[in-house]
């Protein structure tokens, strides 16, 4: 029965409606609370528990990606706003790691951890005025949560599954300007190094970067 009821709260969900509603219309209000406490007893929407059961976290290889899982990255990369179309898919599959997450086969999460080439990550430093002498091999990005599962710890459960794959002693780095990234980024330990710059599309971006242990 709570198994029942738990599919029942995905599928509420998934059509954004309170649980609250849909338990005063059907009148079950009562038995399902009860049989399903304490997953059932607060707005789905501030509520995780559930939702970190429904979640699907794939970390994989760009080579071992089906193509359909490459085009949706693809596609939930571009929603986020942040990146220049043109070569994308190319840039997806030079990715050391893809993280993709999942809610009833709808892609609603995805981050990386991309290899970018040593000139680009040197200029990105110098643009942040960071004069240590690390030039990371590992830059985590691509981090786009569909807006309507934002702030469910989706972005955080990917990055860190990514970042266990890494070798210790690597460097990454991030370069953000997004608040829910710069705190998952510095509870981690990434510090914040230089000074704020201009990056693409006129965002002013702070620069991380984190050895890790
Ligand atoms: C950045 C983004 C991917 C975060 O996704 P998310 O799934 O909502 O993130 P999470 O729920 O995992 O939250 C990440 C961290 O920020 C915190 N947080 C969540 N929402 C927040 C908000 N609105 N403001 C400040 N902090 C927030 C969380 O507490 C969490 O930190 P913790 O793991 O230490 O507790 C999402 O906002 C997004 O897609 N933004 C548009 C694209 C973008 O700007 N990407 C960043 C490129 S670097």
């Amino acid at each position: 029965m709570a198994g029942f009821a738990t599919a029942l709260n995905i599928w509420f969900h998934y059509l954004h409606l309170s649980r609250w509603t849909i338990y005063n219309w059907v009148g079950l209000g009562i038995p399902l609370r009860f049989i399903a406490k304490p997953s059932l007893d607060r707005p789905l929407h501030k509520h995780q528990r559930w939702l970190q059961a429904a979640m699907k976290i794939l970390i994989k290889t760009p080579k071992d990606c089906t193509p359909e899982e490459l085009t949706k990255f693809n596609q939930l990369v571009l929603l986020g706003g942040q990146v220049e179309p043109n070569g994308l898919g190319d840039r997806i599959l030079n990715c050391r790691l893809l993280g993709l997450c999942f809610i009833n086969n709808d892609l609603v999460g995805v981050s990386a951890i991309k290899q970018p080439i040593e000139t680009k990550t040197k200029r990105i430093k110098e643009r942040a005025k960071v004069h240590n002498v690390t030039i990371p091999q590992f830059e985590l990005g691509y981090s786009v949560t569909k807006e309507e599962f934002r702030g469910q710890k989706i972005n955080s459960s990917l990055n860190d599954k990514l970042l266990e794959e890494i070798d210790k002693n690597e460097t990454v780095y991030a370069t953000t300007n997004n608040d829910a990234m710069r705190n998952f980024l510095t509870s981690r330990g990434f510090k914040r190094l230089g000074e704020s710059f201009e990056g693409s599309f006129n965002i002013i971006l702070d620069y991380y970067e984190k050895t890790l242990k």
